[in-house]
């Protein structure tokens, strides 16, 4: 640790992370039941952490975007973030492979009246990517959301990076992998994957980069 770094994270206890959410996290009512529905499933830890989705609405309306794509819908909360960041004629298109989450995600989109900006497509999400790349979204869309499975993190960072547009945001989710990235014991498949994309985005001048220490490491590329 450099000597210079005089300033680090403040420690998160679970009576801050409560008040960081009650002050910070202004979360619709069906917003909320989506989360509490998804409490019940065994992999809900995939879900994002509800802070995070103020945050990705607030990237959406910075960046005036209009087109989004989201790789890895799960139930839906983080398209509920984005989609209801975007203006009327807005859409995303939203990727999974799984009939059973995103039955709960329809449910929610659907109750939220947002269904009608978001685009689900069930298929493996670089196929998903490659049929906008064919069909002529290269350079159109204004912010991607990666949140899928880790080992195909670079095919879709590769695809994304291509759909962006000059300016466009790119969004990383798990790039600090429960610390497992900066722990050189640690080598299964996905940590080596997200590692192999941090080193790889650190050195890549075609974005301009910040890996935010947020929930569990959200990494942010800007295409030049
Ligand atoms: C971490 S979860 C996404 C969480 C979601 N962003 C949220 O806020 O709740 C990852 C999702 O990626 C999906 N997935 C896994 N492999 C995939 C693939 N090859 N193509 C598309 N989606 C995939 C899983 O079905 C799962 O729903």
């Amino acid at each position: 640790m450099s000597s210079l770094n005089f300033v680090r994270p403040t420690p998160m206890t679970d009576t801050l992370y409560e008040y960081a959410l009650s002050f910070g996290l202004r979360e619709p009512d069906h917003f909320r039941a989506l989360r509490s529905e998804t409490s019940h499933f065994t992999n809900r830890e995939m879900q994002i952490a509800p802070e995070q989705g103020p945050f990705l609405a607030m990237l959406v309306r910075l960046l005036g975007a209009k087109y989004c794509v989201e790789v890895g819908a799960f139930t839906g909360y983080s398209s509920l973030w984005i989609a209801g960041a975007l203006p009327p004629e807005g859409k995303l298109i939203s990727c999974d492979i799984s009939e059973e989450y995103t039955a709960v995600a329809r449910k929610y989109w659907k109750l939220t009246g947002l269904d009608a900006k978001i685009e689900l497509r069930l298929a493996p999400a670089a196929d998903t990517l490659d049929a906008l790349l064919a069909g002529g979204a290269a350079g159109r869309v204004d912010f991607a959301f990666i949140d899928a499975d880790k080992a195909n993190y670079d095919a879709y960072y590769e695809r994304c990076l291509k759909l962006l547009r000059a300016g466009g945001l790119i969004a990383i989710d798990n790039t600090l992998w429960d610390g497992k990235v900066a722990d050189p014991q640690v080598n299964d498949p996905d940590t080596v994957a997200i590692r192999a994309l941090n080193k790889k985005l650190y050195a890549d001048e075609r974005v301009s980069l910040s890996l935010l220490p947020f929930a569990d490491g959200l990494t942010l590329a800007m295409k030049r």
